[in-house]
């Protein structure tokens, strides 16, 4: 085989690592997400655990839903490891916490070890805390290069381009040598932990799930890689080896 042809292939073999899904409806992108990550766990060897990292924010509570009802029964619970792109340095109860959201809408409700449920604990000093869940994830994880490997991880992107809670005065997490870091809400000062983008790249698959005619210009910048996209912690967001998808609905791929 030519070398050239050779070559090609495998290039868009690179370019095809992602995926951009846009849904006919708003209402319909939580069942594209989840169709597509049960796809993902369908693909992993029935023996092996699943290290699946969720988001906070209001974009995932549809998904959960789903998760938590119609597809419960559909999801290997067992082997599924939880753990979170990001939380608020908050306790478990307080409304601000990914946690708090994840277990009223979703954890309550299915059948998952609590031993497999690895949440960040908001409570605790930041830097300590983002210490602590480092090893935590290394020890319930896979690693590549020496670096935590997670199967699925679940994004958003806030307006601001942020994403986990890398926001865009904190580009240098995206390639931290930490798997964990601690960062500050821009906004409010809020307290965070966050996986880094280095921990984020490193995972087999990623999934945004981005929605809201507020969000296209952003989308469309980061998507077509326009002048000025990797100031956006999204947009700088591309899998070493692994797969990338956007699912978007109709909203937030209104410019593309
Ligand atoms: C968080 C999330 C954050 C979120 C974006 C999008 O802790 O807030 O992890 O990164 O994904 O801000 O939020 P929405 O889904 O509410 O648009």
């Amino acid at each position: 085989m030519p070398q050239s042809y050779r070559r090609r292939i495998i290039l868009r073999v690179i370019m095809n690592q992602r995926k951009i899904i846009i849904t006919p409806d708003k209402n319909n992108y939580a069942e594209s997400f989840v169709s597509e990550l049960k796809k993902i766990i369908s693909g992993i060897d029935a023996g092996m655990q699943i290290s699946i990292a969720v988001s906070g924010g209001s974009t995932p509570t549809p998904v959960f839903e789903i998760l938590a009802g119609a597809e419960a029964k559909n999801i290997p619970w067992d082997r599924i490891h939880i753990f979170w792109a990001d939380e608020r340095c908050v306790p478990p109860d307080d409304p601000e916490s990914n946690f708090g959201m994840t277990e009223k809408l979703l954890l309550s409700k299915v059948e998952i070890p609590a031993t497999n449920i690895h949440r960040i604990k908001g409570e605790n000093n930041p830097a300590d805390e983002a210490f602590r869940y480092e090893n935590e994830i290394v020890e319930f994880t896979v690693s590549r290069n020496r670096i935590p490997r997670f199967d699925i991880i679940l994004l958003g992107m806030g307006n601001d381009g942020h994403t986990a809670s890398i926001f865009p005065d904190r580009l240098d997490l995206i390639t931290a040598d930490n798997t964990c870091a601690t960062s500050v809400h821009p906004d409010t000062g809020q307290n965070r932990i966050t996986l880094t983008g280095t921990a984020i790249n490193n995972a087999a698959n990623i999934l945004f799930h981005v929605t809201g005619r507020n969000k296209s210009e952003l989308v469309k910048i980061i998507l077509n890689e326009e002048q000025g996209f990797e100031k956006f912690p999204a947009g700088n967001i591309k899998p070493v080896s692994g797969y990338l998808f956007w699912i978007l609905d109709p909203g937030g791929a209104a410019l593309l």
